[in-house]
């Protein structure tokens, strides 16, 4: 049994700056094969609880863990006795002494995972919540890095709802310097207050600057990245039946590139083309969609060895 005490991910504010940072330059090495996987987690077991359909951040994890030598138990919707009466504390407090990292997958409140994160026992990772999408945070900015070199400095612009991808990618984005993110949202469809409050005070911090407008009008322009995720997040549905109204001006098609040209195209996927992004964009050549796709497991990959194992200094002379 591997050693416990894991730490946990359930939001991109339980990373310090070092460990954002470290996760992020691991995932880059991981994907530039720089860094060898094998081995770095023999001996642990993690489990893999989703209650939500997921092809991408399951199997990145899934497939993650067995590449650095992990042993995996999955659990679907139902298999749990969370649903004969449970509480999530004991479920904690149960799997916390057989498993070394627990990646869940909810939908729910972040406040489930936390009472999943029992004192002194395995690391929770937040696969999706409600308010949060981190790990998707963390594949989007190795993403960048590899692309950019950096993402300190970087212009981005994210049209959609202000989801829960939407809200990580602020809160990670404006843990750098000199970052300009904006985000249109259509109306009544923006980002809780909670996040943008959070992510404009690391902002302040780091020299960066959060914007969200309800409009598509005066886009800002020489942005490197634009950015949109699907009209129905996974696990949420809209009480409005008339939604898609809202939501017709926010679809991501070339003529966004006017004031931008050397944008590239991101989307957490999956993809509907023809409603959030026309299939012109999101297969042409300025996207990377599915070179973010690939990077959910390199990422995922440096997640679990964060979580798994000590403090990020001790990480540091982790080369492979
Ligand atoms: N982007 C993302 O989270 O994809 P899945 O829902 O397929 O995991």
């Amino acid at each position: 049994m591997g050693k416990h005490m894991g730490r946990h991910l359930i939001s991109i504010g339980d990373l310090a700056d070092h460990d954002l940072r470290h996760i992020v330059g691991q995932g880059v090495r991981f994907a530039e094969g720089s860094a060898d996987p094998r081995g770095l987690l023999d001996g642990a077991v993690v489990g893999v609880y989703f209650r939500k359909t997921s092809t991408r951040t399951r199997t990145a994890f899934s497939s993650g863990a067995l590449r650095l030598g992990a042993r995996l138990i999955t659990y679907g919707p139902d298999d749990l006795q969370l649903n004969t009466g449970e509480t999530v504390a004991d479920t904690g407090r149960v799997l916390g002494r057989m498993l070394d990292v627990l990646v869940a997958r909810t939908a729910g409140a972040e406040q489930e995972l936390r009472e999943f994160a029992q004192p002194g026992g395995m690391g929770v990772v937040n696969a999706m919540s409600a308010l949060e999408h981190p790990t998707q945070a963390l594949a989007d900015l190795t993403t960048l890095t590899q692309r950019f070199g950096a993402v300190d400095g970087l212009r981005v612009l994210y049209v959609g709802e202000g989801n829960n991808t939407c809200t990580a990618l602020a809160l990670a984005l404006s843990r750098f310097s000199g970052v300009h993110f904006e985000a249109r949202t259509p109306p009544g469809y923006g980002m809780p207050e909670s996040i943008t409050a959070a992510a404009r005070a690391q902002a302040a911090r780091t020299g960066s600057t959060v914007v969200e407008r309800h409009d598509v009008a005066d886009l800002p322009p020489d942005c490197h990245v634009i950015y949109t995720t699907r009209w129905q997040t996974t696990g949420t549905s809209k009480p409005d039946p008339h939604w898609r109204q809202a939501f017709e001006p926010y679809r991501v098609h070339r003529g966004l590139w006017r004031d931008s040209p050397d944008a590239v195209f991101m989307h957490d996927l999956p993809a509907h083309r023809g409603e959030e992004v026309t299939a012109e964009v999101l297969d042409g050549p300025r996207s990377i969609a599915f070179d973010q796709a690939a990077n959910k497991m390199t990422s995922a990959m440096a997640v679990l060895r964060w979580c798994a194992a000590g403090a990020a200094s001790e990480l540091a002379g982790v080369t492979g």
